[in-house]
């Protein structure tokens, strides 16, 4: 091997040996740079006759051109390696499955709320709201629930500083609506009836499968001239079998008490087909408006009669989708509630 080609193949193995393109410009500058091999050699020429300096300029220039090569195949490879590495880093994995974005959704029991809302807004009944934090007054005196009065220790509940207490029923809401609008009709001659329902949270020192400490309730109120207990049951059973969607099923009225109607009716409900079959389920109170609460609402009870029921939207929800503890609902565990999406 004469000193040309082994020039050449020390180029080679400086060039295979540099991994990186700032290593391989380090070496192609001992070879091809301005003090490099390759050209200390074409600067030797000078010192040659003209016939030398052609023929040993030629082979210099062919060792050159190799050189240049096998640097230039050199950067090529270093550059595919590098791409090859990119690819590698950023790779797909197209069979993993995608990232989804959970979709959220309406709670059962608010689901149910809208139902009733929607349910007896076509029956001509507006929807009120009134305070969940309520004053002894309305939550008692006001529906005949005197202070000392024994059905006052069926509704334990979470009392507030100053009087005030969380409500254990939405009937409250029956003297608070009736109020304003018998105040809104004064002095008119011919009031127009009162028909009404009041959706709500409500509270009570209770606590088992269907009984939470924090519950919901809507109240009803129908007032007129001439409203009775015929009514009541026309409105419950187009209710009920609008919101259970079957004509399968039986109404029963249940004599009660409550201090604020009279005669009074615990609504019990049972269907002729499914799961719960034959059972009677109590879904409601009611009862005609006594006539001490029509006067607390302005009205006069011989002129004015009608009226009321409350329901427990918690257990209308458990009797639809079939679920036996009411605390489920209030759990806020994403694998029980997703179940209704
Ligand atoms: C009342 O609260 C009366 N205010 C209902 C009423 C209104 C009667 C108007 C007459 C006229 P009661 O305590 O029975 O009644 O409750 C009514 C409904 O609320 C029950 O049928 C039940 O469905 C629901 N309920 C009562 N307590 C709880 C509780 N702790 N958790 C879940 N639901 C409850
Ligand atoms: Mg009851």
């Amino acid at each position: 091997m004469n000193d040309l080609d082994s020039l050449v193949a020390a180029a080679h193995d400086a060039f295979a040996a540099a991994s990186t393109p700032a290593e391989l410009e380090n070496a192609k500058a001992r070879f091809l740079g301005k003090t490099g091999r390759v050209t200390e050699l074409l600067k030797s020429l000078a010192a040659l006759g003209a016939d030398d300096k052609r023929a040993r300029g030629a082979e210099i220039n062919a060792i050159k051109q190799r050189i240049e090569a096998a640097l230039q195949a050199r950067r090529q490879a270093l550059a595919d390696a590098e791409l090859e590495a990119q690819l590698h880093a950023e790779a797909l994995d197209v069979t993993l499955p995608g990232r989804r974005r959970g979709s959220g959704g309406l709670h059962p029991v608010s689901r149910t709320m809208e139902r009733i809302e929607a349910i007896f807004g076509s029956m001509g009944f507006d929807v009120a709201e009134g305070p969940e934090i309520e004053n002894d007054w309305f939550n008692f005196t006001a529906l005949n629930t005197p202070e000392d009065h024994p059905a006052r220790s069926m509704h334990d509940t979470f009392y507030v500083e100053g009087g005030y207490l969380l409500r254990t029923h939405t009937s409250p809401m029956q003297v608070r609506h009736a109020v304003q609008h018998v105040k809104r009709h004064a002095g008119t001659d011919t009031m127009p009836e009162i028909r009404v329902i009041a959706p709500g949270r409500t509270y009570r020192v209770d606590s088992d499968a269907t009984h939470s400490p924090m519950f919901h309730q809507c109240e009803g109120l129908w007032i007129g001239e001439n409203v009775s207990f015929k009514d009541l049951k026309a409105v419950f059973a187009d209710f009920f079998r609008h919101f259970f969607e079957t004509d399968d099923l039986a109404i029963r009225f249940r004599p009660s008490f409550f201090p604020f109607t009279e005669p009074s009716a615990e609504v019990d409900i049972a269907f002729s087909s499914g799961p719960l079959k034959g059972r009677w389920l109590e879904v409601a109170g009611s009862g005609q408006v006594h006539p001490n609460v029509v006067r607390n609402f302005g009205l006069d009870p011989e002129r004015h009669i009608g009226f009321a029921f409350g329901m427990g939207p918690d257990r209308l929800t458990m009797l639809r989708y079939g679920v036996n503890d009411l605390r489920l609902f209030f759990d806020n565990d994403l694998r029980f509630l997703s179940q209704f999406q």
